[in-house]
């Protein structure tokens, strides 16, 4: 099984090390190689995502990414800047289903902003697609004033744009993860004012048809970023499109106490996928070792689940998390008077530690 490690740029080094430190006890036949991504690889190699870099990925079965992004690239040319590494990696290899499970650890309902009751036993899945919608669409672009007098461009704008086939497979995705839970799927659109998501409401309605056993409604976006924060656990999955999805799951992150926390896969139709914290590089953290790399860690575990087959091994990871959650043990993003302030790496290794304890127990 070969995995290709592509740390990035601020926490991503240290999140992804201790990802690392829970593979290895694990004793999986995993081969692992790293390679520079984002505003380190820029800065290395004068792109953010190198060739050498896009053919390990491409190779590997299974990708664990840290992080890319730094405020001291935005003067960069779009096509410079580190973002553009995590985007083309998705494009590239059509990563088209992004999951973002929101999974409220009862040992955190505390260090959510909202009423525990409210987030207490909170488990939903945002299933985003990924490489449509306005964030690829064309043309896009910028238009400079013609008499050159106004420094910046005078207009912007970009394409949404979805087809059906792109909305086809993202609600199979949806219907199909929906079949494995609680049987409810709520497409998230805004079909009451644009066109493109007027066809992502009808593609959404005819693929429910093949799926009667799953219930289907539909939600505006506004709505549902209303509710996300009102009452949660009324979800199951929430399918919608790349925009929407990057909204609704970082406010869907933040209800589970923290975004660091967080854990996302995101896989193509040959179920090779992309495995990384929802969270971002958060330079003003970075070397520092607080970061929080359970989401990294989680990570993990839902690559070794979706991409490599090994779901008892994931189940370990999982449950490793809970017990040092259970040990009172919490970074600084989940502390709360009464448990223990850790670091990355105590966080890591108390992991490692939850996990070889229960091995010699079994
Ligand atoms: C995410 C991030 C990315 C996105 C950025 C870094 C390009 O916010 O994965 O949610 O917008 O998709
Ligand atoms: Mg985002």
């Amino acid at each position: 099984m070969k995995i290709a490690v592509l740390p990035g740029d601020g926490i991503g080094t240290e999140i992804v090390a201790e990802a690392l430190k829970v593979l290895k006890v694990l004793d999986l036949p995993l081969e692992l190689e790293s390679a520079d991504v984002g505003g380190m690889a820029y800065d290395k190699h004068g792109h953010p995502l190198p060739e050498a870099t896009l053919k390990l990925a491409r190779e590997a079965d299974a990708i664990l990414f840290g992080a890319v992004g730094d405020w001291k690239y935005d003067k960069l040319e779009r096509q410079f800047r580190p973002e553009q590494a995590i985007l083309g990696l998705r494009k590239s290899l059509g990563l088209f289903a992004n999951f973002r499970p929101a999974i409220c650890y009862e040992q955190l309902t505390d260090a959510s902003s909202l009423k525990p009751e409210l987030v207490s036993g909170l488990d939903i899945l945002i299933i985003r697609e990924l490489t449509g919608d306005i964030y690829f669409g064309q043309p896009r672009g910028r238009r400079i004033a013609p008499d050159g007098n106004f420094p910046g461009a005078e207009e912007a704008f970009d394409t949404m744009r979805y087809s059906r086939p792109e909305i086809e497979r993202i609600a199979h995705v949806a219907f199909q993860a929906a079949r494995k839970r609680g049987k409810r799927v709520t497409s998230v659109d805004k079909a009451n004012v644009l066109e493109t998501f007027q066809l992502w409401k009808d593609v959404v309605t005819e693929v429910g048809q093949q799926y009667p056993d799953i219930k289907l409604d539909h939600m505006y976006v506004d709505n549902a970023a209303m509710q996300l924060v009102k009452a949660p656990k009324a979800f199951d999955v929430i399918v919608t499109g790349n925009m929407f999805g990057d909204i609704l799951s970082d406010a869907a992150a933040m209800l589970t106490g923290s975004i660091g926390m967080l854990p996302s896969a995101s896989l193509n139709a040959s179920n090779q996928g992309l495995y990384e914290p929802s969270h971002g590089s958060a330079p003003d953290i970075a070397g520092k070792g607080v970061a929080n790399p359970l989401a990294t860690i989680l990570s993990a575990a839902m690559m070794l689940r979706f991409s490599l087959n090994q779901p008892q091994a994931a189940d370990r990871i999982e449950s490793a998390v809970s017990a040092v959650l259970s040990q009172g043990l919490r970074t600084a993003d989940i502390f709360s008077a009464g448990s223990t302030k850790v670091g990355t790496r105590q966080m890591g290794d108390a992991v490692v530690a939850a996990i070889t304890k229960k091995t010699t127990k079994s």
